[in-house]
């Protein structure tokens, strides 16, 4: 088994042994135990993950709707209530089964109820595995704006279970594979180079990369668990991605994109503005641009779509004195924080976009 033990927010990468999560909760010793899930981990997960716990009877399923929309504050009162109504005190344990979202809400709800339950989050898509459950960020939208509510607060522990990946429709694999493209063009050639000739849909094989994902979030995020400084590399991509992903999912002019889909756009957009404004090679920039081109759909944005998404962007949470900041890189690994980025360039960086794979 593959582990990271701290004290808040331990780590566990295992097919079966589960004996650590039945550890744990007996450790815990609460007085009732949440089962949070959405539509699909009810369907898929939740019978599986019960299977191998020691709990019996005393826990109660807490059912939300699945998807980026409903991570918002209407569901977060939701479970609140329910939590409430069902006696839920502070010694309650909240177990997250699910993907971001669900991790995201739960994670949130367990940190406000009675200013704070234990919760546990045991992640069932990719992007959950690699990312979304570790590192204490837990949160809402508030209406199309990403994640503008929340705190960072860590789980008990995690748990990551690959076998939960069987279930998972491969557009949702592909978009958590994002998030390791990402982790390997912030860390180094060494994993990118493992990343880009591996096949993300090889779900038996992905032990290795699962693992050196989880081993780089978490890194970084002991190093700076609230963001101050080199927390915020995690954020490559990001700042355009989470406008484009907002942007998506107000409106019918593109497609609604998944979280990782937006976030390889603005990988693609935010190393054009690194090659041009802080000398990232060109070779590496064509290399990761083709290689996203070639995962992920391509999406059209006219001239009036790139203004509203940069017009999204003062939203961003990276922002300081009213000036958004970009973390950008020199080359792969080699980052700088804190970046202004003019509109202009972010025009310039659509206009590369659309014409990749163009000859
Ligand atoms: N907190 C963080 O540090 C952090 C980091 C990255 C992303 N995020 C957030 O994570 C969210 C995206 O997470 P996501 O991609 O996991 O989305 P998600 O939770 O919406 O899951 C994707 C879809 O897969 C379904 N699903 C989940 N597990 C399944 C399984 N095993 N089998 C079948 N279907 C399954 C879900 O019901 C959903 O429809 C975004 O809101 C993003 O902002 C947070
Ligand atoms: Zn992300």
């Amino acid at each position: 088994m593959r582990e990271i033990i701290k004290n808040t927010g331990s780590v566990y990468f295992s097919s079966s042994k589960w004996d650590i999560l039945n550890t744990k909760i007996n450790d815990l010793k609460p007085s009732t135990i949440f089962i949070l899930v959405d539509a699909n981990t009810l369907k898929y997960c939740l019978a599986f993950m019960l299977n191998k716990l020691e709990i019996k009877d005393n826990y109660k399923v807490l059912k939300i709707q699945e998807g980026e929309i409903n991570k918002n504050i209407k569901t977060c009162e939701y479970l609140w209530n329910q939590l409430s109504e069902n006696s839920a005190d502070r010694q309650s344990l909240l177990i997250n089964l699910g993907g971001g979202v669900v991790t995201d809400i739960g994670g949130f709800v367990a940190s406000t109820f009675m200013r704070g339950i234990q919760f546990i989050n045991i992640p069932t898509t990719l992007l959950a595995m690699v990312d979304a459950s570790i590192g204490g960020k837990n949160g809402v939208d508030l209406g199309i704006i990403k994640n503008q509510i929340g705190v960072i607060n860590n789980p008990a522990m995690v748990l990551i279970c690959k076998d939960f990946l069987n279930t998972l429709p491969k557009n949702q694999l592909k978009s958590g594979y994002a998030e390791v493209i990402k982790h390997g063009i912030i860390d180094s050639k060494s994993y990118w180079d493992k990343i880009k000739i591996f096949n993300e849909l090889n779900i038996d094989e992905m032990d290795a990369i699962i693992w050196e994902s989880v081993v780089v979030k978490n890194n970084i995020v002991t190093i700076d668990p609230f963001e101050k400084n080199i927390r915020k590399k995690l954020n490559y991509g990001h700042t355009l991605g989470h406008a484009i992903e907002s942007y998506s999912i107000g409106n019918h002019s593109i497609p609604s994109l998944l979280h990782g889909e937006a976030i390889a756009i603005g990988m693609v957009l935010t190393t054009y503005i690194s090659h041009i404004q802080c000398g990232f090679p060109k070779e590496t920039l064509t290399e990761i641009s083709t290689y996203i081109f070639n995962k992920f759909k391509k999406i059209e944005f006219n001239q009036d779509d790139i203004k509203h998404i940069i017009k999204l962007l003062k939203h961003d949470k990276k922002k300081h004195d009213n000036k958004v900041l970009f973390v950008l890189l020199n080359d792969i690994g080699k980052h700088q924080l804190n970046f202004e980025v003019p509109q202009k360039m972010i025009f310039e960086a659509f206009d590369y976009y659309k014409n990749i794979g163009q000859g």
